[in-house]
């Protein structure tokens, strides 16, 4: 039996706090829920951190349908959570709901997550209704990266953390089962906290969230060129990849691998009846 929204609230209900983490793949997945993790986020990041796109405008259905589907085989206990990319659920509410509907009949994911507050609360509640859990995102909301003016802390003005709260607590009514709290200052994301009785994820919103959640290739170090200022790296993985290619690499020009373990032997005599050169 997977992680349900119900077991993700009753966390919150127990003060237990909970780590949430992107995976992309059916490898990383089974790593991620081996590890523990009770929910996984098949973030639109993908975009960035491994299909190469500069932004997650460019990430499309088909592709986070693909991935999701990967997610979900690698994994059995753990709740997989479809992220809808830019413009999939802008359009209208029958257009949100089809292709929130896809996450789940297609791609197996357990819930949808999408970006926004006030402004898509009616999306939310339309599709909560047809029995597809949401979970909300509000603060930095990377699609909307062109008008926000790049990747800002949000709601560092007393309007501008009014507005998260208000955001927040939309999604809360409109049946949202979480909201993720991207990059603002930590007192706002303690007193959304604090107002909600639904859990609060947070990337970049301190320590007074419910939950956290984080990208796996920035913790992991894979991306050996960046770390953002929310994230840890718990490994130096790109490094150790990195090392390891190079190592193999080398072996291989040096005509040092394969050795005889690696190889599959036989009796010379079967070379009698080939005909040689
Ligand atoms: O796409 C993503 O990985 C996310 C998390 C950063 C919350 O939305």
């Amino acid at each position: 039996m997977r992680v349900t929204t119900r077991n993700v609230q009753e966390f919150k209900k127990k003060g237990q706090k909970f780590a949430v983490l992107t995976a992309y793949d059916y490898p990383t997945a089974k790593l991620v829920e081996e590890a523990g993790v009770p929910v996984i986020l098949v973030g639109d990041s993908l975009g960035q951190v491994v299909l190469g796109y500069d932004s997650t405008v460019k990430v499309t259905m088909e592709e986070m349908l693909h991935h999701t589907k990967a997610v979900v085989r690698g994994t059995q206990r753990a709740m997989v959570v479809g992220d809808m990319p830019f413009l999939s659920y802008n359009l209208d509410e029958a257009q949100a709901l089809s292709n929130a509907g896809r996450f789940l009949q297609e791609a197996g994911a357990q819930a949808v997550k999408l970006e926004g507050g006030v402004h898509v609360a009616d999306t939310v509640k339309r599709i909560t209704e047809a029995g597809i859990p949401v979970m909300g995102h509000i603060g930095l909301t990377p699609q909307s990266v062109h008008q926000l003016g790049g990747y800002r802390v949000q709601g560092k003005t007393s309007a501008e953390a009014h507005e998260l709260v208000e955001d927040a607590l939309a999604l809360e009514a409109a049946g949202a089962f979480a909201v993720v709290l991207e990059l603002i200052p930590a007192s706002v994301a303690e007193t959304i906290s604090q107002r909600l009785t639904i859990p609060t994820i947070g990337i970049g919103a301190g320590v007074g969230c419910d939950a956290q959640v984080q990208v796996i290739n920035d913790m992991l170090g894979l991306n050996t060129a960046f770390v953002p200022k929310h994230a840890k790296r718990y490994a130096t993985l790109g490094d150790t990849m990195r090392d390891a290619i190079a190592a193999y690499a080398a072996e291989v020009q040096a005509g040092t691998f394969p050795t005889g373990k690696e190889s599959f032997l036989t009796e010379d005599s079967i070379l009698k009846d080939i005909p040689q050169a």
